[in-house]
């Protein structure tokens, strides 16, 4: 199957993997084993824990409870992936010519944007002496070395590291990381994701018909025709989605329409009206505006450059 590319996808797009995607991701995880630096292991090391990867080994973690969300070219063939289960990045390995462009991030960020949904108290992984780096500039801290035995008989040192504790309060982002949660028990009605979508952990209830999805181009393509120029390179950008309850097309349908209206400047009665379309309390808007008001005075960052 042949990928048509949007320009904000940057050459490549994630989807979660299939059986079929197997040994290409045995062959990618091998490469980028080998691939790292002597700095860190012998090349001893890393064959040991590149040994034995096969196509079916990911059908058996996969059983065991592990998802896989993969980064696939225009033809869909993969080239990095990550691996994560309950509250763990089980594995993310990006194929050594596509280091450096931002997959390796938005493979991490997608699976914690996916784990969040289940409110873990934290996430944890046991990082590759390679990868301590990648873990840190987001926040992760190491609790401790460790030794790992690798597939092939040999031991290596790693780093079980983790992001410390998650907060999820009504207040603190009315509802954020609780969609899921809250739609399931009737408590919310709609919700919207303008960048990181937790696609995957909500695609069971929306192929049951619990939930229903739309994803929205339109939004995308005019936000990315807009601020193009000033996106930064490797920005996540994804197609906003909206989330919703059978039956609730007149809810998006208000809620779209006032999207659309959205103006530049801070309109907090605008925001009000959003934030009882997403079924916030009163309180959590009042606090939710609060919020709004520090941010604006702090000038915090975005994905665009000014
Ligand atoms: C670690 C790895 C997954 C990173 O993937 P990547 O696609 O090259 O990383 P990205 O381009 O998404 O980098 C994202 C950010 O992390 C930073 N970063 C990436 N790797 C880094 C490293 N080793 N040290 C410091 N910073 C790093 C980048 O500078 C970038 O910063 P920015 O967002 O401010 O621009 C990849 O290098 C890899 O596959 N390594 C070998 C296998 C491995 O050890 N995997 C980990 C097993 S737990």
């Amino acid at each position: 199957m042949k990928h048509s590319m949007n320009p904000w996808d940057n050459g490549f797009i994630i989807r979660s993997w299939d059986e079929e995607d197997g040994q290409d991701m045995a062959a990618l995880h091998r490469r980028a084993i080998l691939a790292t630096s002597d700095e860190f292991y012998t090349k001893e090391q890393r064959e040991s824990w590149a040994h034995g990867l096969t196509g079916e080994g990911y059908a058996k973690s996969a059983a065991s409870g592990e998802n896989f969300i993969i980064a696939v070219d225009e033809n869909d063939k993969p080239f990095a992936f990550c691996g994560y289960k309950d509250n763990e990045i089980c594995g993310l390995y990006v194929t050594p010519e596509h280091q450096g462009r931002g997959i390796g991030k938005r493979l991490f960020f997608r699976a914690c944007i996916n784990m969040f949904q289940k409110q873990p108290e934290k996430i944890i992984v046991s990082s590759s002496a390679p990868a301590v780096q990648f873990y840190e500039h987001f926040g992760y801290r190491v609790e401790r070395e460790v030794t790992h035995d690798t597939r092939g008989g040999v031991k290596l040192n790693a780093f079980d590291m983790t992001s410390g504790e998650i907060e999820y309060s009504d207040l603190i982002g009315p509802h954020e990381n609780r969609e899921l949660s809250l739609m399931l028990k009737g408590k919310k009605r709609l919700a919207w994701f303008a960048d990181l979508d937790p696609i995957d952990v909500f695609a069971p209830y929306v192929e049951e018909g619990v939930i229903c999805r739309f994803a929205w181009y339109d939004y995308t393509r005019n936000f990315y025709e807009q601020f193009k120029e000033n996106i930064r390179e490797g920005a996540v950008i994804e197609v906003a989605a909206i989330y919703y309850l059978p039956g609730e097309e007149a809810r998006v349908e208000e809620f779209m329409e006032l999207v659309a209206k959205r103006h530049s400047s801070p309109d907090y009665n605008w925001e009000r009206k959003i934030g009882k379309l997403l079924d916030y309390s009163p309180q959590a808007i009042d606090a939710f505006i609060a919020q709004l008001q520090t941010r604006a005075t702090k000038g915090e960052e975005s994905i665009l450059d000014n």
